[in-house]
């Protein structure tokens, strides 16, 4: 049965991160997978999640199945945390399952448009998060693409991305980032959020919106700012968030897929499919990340030092934003940078090409998506100048 096997290829993300641990150059620098690091380089344990996996530990009583949405009072403080005091919780209209991270949240929810409509189109930015087109495509769906970051201006194509969703189908589901756009660091501003929504409002397709960074662009509402409007114009929708970078759960795996229904029947209805997909794929999401993730929404204490430090994050990611566009003029890069400090998140294409990407691999040992995507989270003051001298010589 095996014997057909072809060998694949590293994914382009995370094959990275393992040539990285194996590189012995000291200098090394990986901003490669968008994994938060501090300014040692390393990735902490929040001391919020600390505290809650504590509480945990001596408070759990049972490890017993908790069913396959997982822990209900995880996903009703998730269904606040991304909407707010939105009326669609109050009208009853939003069903949330727990999942294995962000990515779990993605692929129940191509699944589950899989099971209302077999093969439907999802239309994806161009470019995406590199995984998007896989998890999509292994859910049994069409992958199109629509128009979305200008290499060139180093910004948004809006007239081309709407001009593109414009001829979007009622029956197909349209994928967005909800803040932090991985890769391009390019978000939709307020207006362009509006345009989109009254599209999807017109037409009547079906908005994907993949929230994996809330808190990292301006703050937890703002971040929110599409999403929020988008539920308020729209009829039925799908949200993917992840727990993985704004708690620093990454290898917990928790996020979770919430689905809003045009009305509370609707809404039973959706949520008997969903939690039949969640049984067929793997069953019941892990609880641990759930249960952190609740302890401290549940606490004011925790809550406020967990936007502490969320705060920390983003603004020390916001930091290394300004520091390398300084020190790539200070090393006499002529070319213009200051693009990279009016994005959001922790990724940006440094737009190199990708002959510069694989000599910053082989000979400074600095890793990025071939792409040129970097993760500027990797960044720190004590290997910026390498980073940029680097960069220098490659240009
Ligand atoms: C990334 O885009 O680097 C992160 O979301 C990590 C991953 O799983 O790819």
């Amino acid at each position: 049965m095996f014997s057909e096997l072809k060998q694949l290829p590293a994914d382009p993300i995370l094959g990275l991160s393992i040539k990285f641990k194996a590189d012995p150059n000291p200098n090394k620098i990986d901003l490669g997978a968008g994994v938060y690091k501090d300014e040692a380089g390393h990735t902490p344990v929040l001391a919020c999640v600390k505290t809650a996996e504590k509480y945990r530990t001596e408070n759990e009583t049972s490890k017993a199945y908790l069913g396959q949405a997982g822990s209900p009072l995880f996903n009703e403080k998730m269904n606040a945390l991304m909407l707010g005091e939105h009326r669609v919780i109050a009208e009853n209209r939003i069903r949330t399952v727990s999942t294995p991270g962000g990515t779990g949240a993605l692929r129940i929810a191509g699944e589950f448009i899989n099971t209302c409509k077999p093969g439907a189109t999802i239309w994806a930015s161009n470019p995406t998060w590199a995984n998007h087109p896989g998890v999509f495509k292994a859910a049994g769906l069409n992958v199109r693409t629509y128009p979305y970051y200008d290499h060139e201006n180093k910004c948004i194509d809006f007239a081309a991305m709407l001009e593109v969703l414009k001829q979007v189908s009622q029956d197909d589901a349209v994928l967005f980032h909800a803040c932090c756009h991985n890769p391009s660091g390019m978000d939709l501003n307020p207006e362009q959020w509006q345009q989109v929504a009254d599209l999807a409002k017109e037409i009547g397709f079906t908005p994907v919106v993949d929230m994996a960074y809330q808190g990292f662009g301006q703050d937890l509402d703002a971040d929110a700012y599409g999403l929020r409007l988008l539920a308020d114009r729209v009829d039925q929708m799908i949200i993917c968030s992840s727990c993985s970078k704004n708690f620093g759960l990454y290898r917990e795996r928790i996020g979770a897929c919430s689905i809003i229904g045009a009305s509370a029947s609707a809404a039973d209805i959706i949520n008997s499919v969903l939690l039949s997909v969640v049984r067929t794929n793997y069953s019941m999401p892990p609880a641990h990340g759930a249960a952190i993730v609740e302890t401290i929404l549940s606490s004011d204490e925790l809550t406020d030092q967990w936007h502490g430090e969320l705060k920390e994050m983003r603004d020390r990611i916001n930091g290394m934003r300004q520091l390398l566009v300084d020190k790539l003029v200070a090393n006499g890069v002529e070319r213009d940078f200051g693009f990279i400090t009016a994005q959001n998140g922790m990724f940006s294409f440094l737009g190199i090409d990708k002959d510069q990407v694989q000599r910053l691999q082989d000979e400074y040992s600095i890793y990025i998506v071939g792409s040129s995507r970097i993760s500027i989270a990797g960044i720190s003051p004590d290997n910026v100048d390498y980073l940029s001298q680097s960069i220098a010589k490659v240009l």
